[in-house]
C-alpha cells in the first residue's frame, strides 16, 4: 500500500470538520511554523523537500517563493488558484470538498511565509458548493484562533477570502487571475513584469495551485529532507492523478512519484486496467494540452525504458515521443475511440476559452476546429492534414500566454501518432460521415487494405 501523506485522512468520518481534523493531527504545522520557525525558515524546508508546482507546469516551489519581492513596502499576497479548468484534472475539486481543513492549513503557512496577512483562493464558479465548504471552514479555523489577529499568539494577522470566477480557462492562467480578481476581464498580461514584483493590485504575489500550497502541511510536519526522499529524482514527494476515461476504476488518487506507469493503470489499487474486453489505444497523462501517447509509447520509450509517473520519465524523449505530467488529469482511451473526434473535442474547447487577445491564437484555433469538422464529417481532403500541422506550428511560442501551445500540442502530437486515422477519415468519409463512432471496429482492417 503507497505512503499517503494528503489523503491519509480522507475516509475518517467528519474529516471535514475542524474538531475532527484537529484530533486526526490537523494544524500541527502552523504551531510548529508559527511558534518554531521563522518565514525564511519554512521556504527553506520547501527548498529541501524539492515540491514542484501541482498546477501544471512542476516549476519548484521554493524557488518560486524566493523571487518575491520582499524588499517592496507594499502590501503582499498569496493567491491560491482553484480555478482547476484543464479537461480530465478534477483532483484540486477532490482535495477542497473533502478535506478543507487541509488547504486552509497549506495556505496559512504558506501566507506566514510569504508574509501574506490576506490572501484569496480564487475558484471557478462551477465549483459553487465547495466555496461553502472553504467558508465554513475559514470560519472554524477563524473561531478556533488559527486566522485573524494574532494567531497563536505569534503577531501574525492573516485573513482568508474566497472568490468565486466566472469558470473560464483562461482564469487559470496566473496573471489572467489576477486581472479577473481585481474584478476585470481575465486577459492574461504580458510578462515581465512577473507577478513575484507586480502582481495583485500591484503588488508582489504568489499564485499556487492548490494541491501545492496543502502539500506545505506534511512537508513542515516531516521535513523537507525528510520529504525529498520519498518519490524519484527531481520529482519529490506525492501527487494527485485524477484518472478517467475507459479504465475500470476512474477516481481522484496519491501516488508516490515514480510508480511505473504500468502499476498505476493496471492494478487494483489504483485504476483496475482498461475497461473489461477492451485494449489500451492511448493515453493523455497530464491533462488535455499535454501530447498524446499511444499504447507502444506510454508503457516504455522508444529507447525501451520503463516509463514511471513522474514529471521527467513521461516527457523522456521530447513532444516527438513523449509527453508531460502536467496537472496530472490522466485519460485513458481503448481501441474504441476515434482519435480525430477526440482531437475535434479538444480543440473546441480551446477555440471557445481562447481570450482573444493575439491573433495565432484567436484565429489559428478557430481555423483548426474548422478543418477538424470537415475531417471528422468527411469532407476533409489529404491537404488538411498539413494544414492542421503547419497552423498548430504558427501558434506554437507566439502568444502572450501559453493557451496557444496548449492548444498547439494535442494538435501536433495526435497527427505525428495517429495520422493514419486522419487519412482513413479523408478515404473513407460515408463511414465518419453520420456516425463517428461507428467506424472504429473496421478501422484496422480497412486502413490495412488501403495501405497495402
Ligand atoms: C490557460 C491556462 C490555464 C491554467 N489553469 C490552471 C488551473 O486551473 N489551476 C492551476 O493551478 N494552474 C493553472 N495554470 C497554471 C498557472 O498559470 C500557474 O502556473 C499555477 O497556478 C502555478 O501554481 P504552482 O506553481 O503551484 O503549480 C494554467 C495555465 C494556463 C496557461
Ligand atoms: S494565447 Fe490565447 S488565451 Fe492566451 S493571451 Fe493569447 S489569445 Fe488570450
Amino acid at each position: 500500500m503507497a505512503r499517503k501523506l494528503l489523503l491519509e485522512n480522507i475516509n475518517v468520518p467528519g474529516i471535514k470538520s475542524f474538531d475532527v481534523y484537529r484530533a486526526k493531527g490537523g494544524y500541527r504545522s502552523v504551531e510548529k511554523a508559527l511558534k518554531t520557525m521563522s518565514p525564511d525558515d519554512v521556504m527553506e524546508e520547501v527548498k529541501k523537500s524539492g515540491l514542484r508546482g501541482r498546477g501544471g507546469a512542476g516549476f519548484p516551489t521554493g524557488m518560486k517563493w524566493s523571487f518575491l519581492d520582499r524588499k517592496s513596502d507594499k502590501p503582499r499576497y498569496l493567491v491560491c488558484n482553484a480555478d482547476e479548468s484543464e479537461p480530465g484534472t478534477f483532483k484540486d475539486r477532490f482535495l477542497m470538498e473533502y478535506i478543507p481543513h487541509l488547504l486552509i492549513e497549506g495556505l496559512i503557512v504558506s501566507s506566514y511565509s510569504l508574509g501574506s496577512n490576506t490572501t484569496y483562493i480564487y475558484i471557478r464558479g462551477e465549483y459553487r458548493w465547495i466555496v461553502d465548504i472553504l467558508e465554513h471552514a475559514i470560519a472554524e479555523a477563524k473561531h478556533n484562533g488559527f486566522l485573524g489577529k494574532n494567531i497563536l499568539g505569534s503577531g501574525y494577522d492573516l485573513e482568508i477570502y474566497v472568490q468565486p470566477g466566472g469558470g473560464a480557462y483562461i482564469c487559470g492562467e496566473e496573471t489572467a487571475l489576477i486581472e479577473s480578481l481585481e474584478g476585470k476581464r481575465g486577459n492574461p498580461r504580458m510578462k515581465p513584469p512577473f507577478p513575484a514584483i507586480s502582481g495583485l493590485y500591484n503588488c508582489p504575489t504568489v499564485v499556487n495551485n492548490v494541491e501545492t500550497l496543502a502539500t506545505v502541511v506534511p512537508i513542515i510536519n516531516m521535513g523537507g529532507d525528510e520529504y525529498a526522499k520519498i518519490g524519484v529524482g527531481r520529482s519529490t514527494g506525492t501527487k494527485l492523478i485524477s484518472a478517467c476515461g475507459h479504465m475500470n476504476k476512474p477516481g481522484v488518487y496519491e501516488i508516490e512519484l515514480g510508480l511505473p506507469v504500468d502499476e498505476f493503470l493496471n492494478s487494483d489499487e489504483y485504476c483496475g486496467g482498461i475497461r473489461t474486453g477492451h485494449t489500451l489505444k492511448a493515453v493523455v497523462p497530464g491533462g488535455s494540452s499535454v501530447p498524446i501517447l499511444p499504447a507502444e509509447l506510454f508503457y516504455k520509450t522508444k529507447e525501451g525504458v520503463a516509463r514511471l509517473m513522474s514529471y521527467e520519465s513521461l516527457s523522456e524523449g521530447g513532444f516527438a515521443s513523449g509527453s508531460m505530467l502536467g496537472s496530472g488529469g490522466f485519460i485513458a482511451m481503448d481501441e474504441t475511440t476515434c482519435i480525430v473526434r477526440n482531437l475535434w473535442n479538444f480543440t473546441r474547447f480551446y477555440h471557445h476559452e481562447s481570450c482573444g487577445q493575439c491573433s495565432p491564437c484567436r484565429e489559428g484555433t478557430g481555423w483548426m476546429e474548422k478543418v477538424l469538422h470537415r475531417l471528422e464529417h468527411g469532407h476533409g481532403s489529404m491537404s488538411d492534414i498539413d494544414l492542421l500541422v503547419d497552423i498548430a506550428k504558427k501558434i506554437e511560442g507566439n502568444t502572450i500566454c501559453p493557451l496557444g501551445d496548449a492548444a498547439a500540442w494535442p494538435v501536433a502530437s495526435h497527427i505525428r501518432h495517429f495520422r493514419e486515422e486522419f487519412e482513413y477519415h479523408v478515404k473513407f468519409p460515408e463511414k465518419v460521415a453520420h456516425s463517428p463512432f461507428a467506424h472504429s471496429a473496421d478501422y484496422k482492417r480497412e486502413l490495412n487494405t488501403v495501405l497495402q
